[in-house]
């Protein structure tokens, strides 16, 4: 089931609704994820985490504010639900289901782990109060429904911060462990870092965050953005003497908006001392005139929540043809099975562990997709070249499964060389693959 025959290359993209979407979600996520959706080849994955918000937002109102907000904002940037697939996390129950199955192949070691709880933690420490005072079992488990997040939908790419790489990584050792305890389900995902839209600075020249309060929101009336860019920290050099562009958030922001010409010009401009004021009147210019006509779309689409939950509803039925028979799949992997159909010789645990060889893949360094095949004891039987693509190793792969000894000698050229003791082990085990497949999937 990993990567199939032919598949696009699968990209998700996931936002908390717990706050008004400010000019570093869009420069850092918004703007950038939605460009990439149209680029062809790639099939997107857009949603609303909105079950991720309960960890952090106690406030109903606030999240359902939150959660028409950002989808407002996407969909008047120009994310198009009929080419991707857009939805609310809430609205697929396979989700919650997903992170229990993957609660139970996850280490707490490796949840203790985590940076948010984890600072949280330290906070706590330092404070000289109890580690876990303020800590929900949900801020704990928050990597593991993330990991659903991204597993469900067998997503290859996943853009993030660097603040999140960690949650990625997590997500890829859950899919690992659950493979190769019940079978290759999961495509094993990579975080996919953008240091083109590095973390924009806000108004106090740290990192835009909530977090902060130091945030400019993305569709503030004109007047109010003017009145927030006017708020920005700078030094205290009067017009006429030289500025500094190292450490301007002025500066950064200026450039995240501006093409190389114009952010030369605002260079010069600082060497050749330009004020504060206007510096601060060339950088509202200069966003409005990105954000004005995404505004305009924006305030229509708030005015009309009805049309919002309209497009999430259809986008959740489209998630839903995916995510439901997938985790049928899956409940039948991990034995929620009928009881009336055919059972395993020997009990489902004994038939995982046991019975079954399996594919596994990988990525190198070279950055080339490989897979190997494994004897039910986890030893290598088969070693693939280099792919440029998981799909064309998915390729490979369904190739083997399905036509077994024929396609070990026509693939012979992607595959590394082996003898024929070994080929005849690799053939054997092929056949025993096929034969566990046909006898669990009569149910
Ligand atoms: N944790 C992410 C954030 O706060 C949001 C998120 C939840 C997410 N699930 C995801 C992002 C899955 C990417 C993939 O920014």
């Amino acid at each position: 089931m990993a990567s199939s025959s032919s598949a696009p290359l699968r990209v998700l993209t996931g936002i908390t609704p717990s706050g008004t979407p400010h000019l570093g979600n869009y420069v850092g996520s918004i703007r950038h994820s939605v460009r990439q959706s149209v680029a062809p080849g790639v099939e997107s994955f857009f949603f609303l985490a909105d079950y991720h918000a309960l960890i952090k937002v106690q406030e109903p109102a606030l999240i359902q504010r939150s959660t028409l907000e950002i989808a407002a904002s996407w969909l008047a940037c120009g994310l198009d639900p009929e080419r991707v697939t857009f939805y609310r996390q809430s609205d697929i129950a396979e989700i919650t289901e997903l992170t229990w199955f993957l609660t139970c192949v996850t280490g707490k070691g490796v949840l203790n782990r985590a940076h948010a709880y984890k600072a949280q933690l330290d906070k706590n420490v330092a404070k000289g109060e109890d580690p876990d005072s303020d800590v929900t079992a949900g801020l704990f488990m928050y990597p593991v429904l993330m990991g659903a997040d991204i597993l469900m939908f067998n997503a290859h790419k996943v853009p993030v911060g660097r603040d999140q790489v960690q949650h990625i990584e997590m997500a890829r050792d859950m899919a690992q462990r659950f493979n190769h305890q019940y079978g290759e389900h999961f495509t094993l995902p990579d975080a996919e870092i953008d240091d083109a839209v590095a973390t924009l600075p806000g108004l106090d020249g740290r990192k835009m965050s909530k977090s902060y309060g130091n945030t400019i929101a993305l569709f503030a009336p004109r007047a109010q953005l003017q009145k927030q860019i006017a708020s920005i920290v700078t030094d205290s050099r009067a017009p006429g003497e030289p500025k500094d562009t190292e450490g301007s958030a002025l500066f950064q922001i200026y450039q995240a908006f501006a093409s190389a010409e114009e952010t030369e010009t605002l260079r010069k401009a600082y060497v050749d001392g330009i004020g504060w004021g206007d510096a601060k009147q060339m950088l509202f210019e200069r966003i409005d005139r990105e954000v004005a006509p995404l505004r305009a779309r924006y305030d229509e689409l708030m005015n009309n929540p009805a049309e919002i939950e309209r497009i999430l509803l259809i986008g959740a039925e489209k998630a839903r043809k995916l995510s439901r028979p997938f985790m049928t799949e899956l409940r039948h992997a991990v034995g929620l099975r009928n009881l009336a159909a055919g059972r395993d010789k020997g009990g489902a645990r004994k038939a995982a562990k046991v019975a079954k060889p399996s594919f596994k893949q990988y990525r190198e360094r070279d950055g080339l997709f490989y897979f190997k095949l494994l004897d039910a004891s986890g030893a290598a039987l088969l070693q693939s070249r280099g792919f440029a693509s998981p799909q064309e190793a998915g390729r490979a792969i369904a190739a083997l499964q399905q036509q077994r000894g024929a396609a070990l000698t026509a693939l012979a050229d992607q595959l590394e060389p082996v003898g024929t003791e070994e080929l005849s082990a690799a053939n054997a085990a092929l056949e025993a693959l096929a034969e566990a497949t046909t006898a669990t999937s009569g149910s």
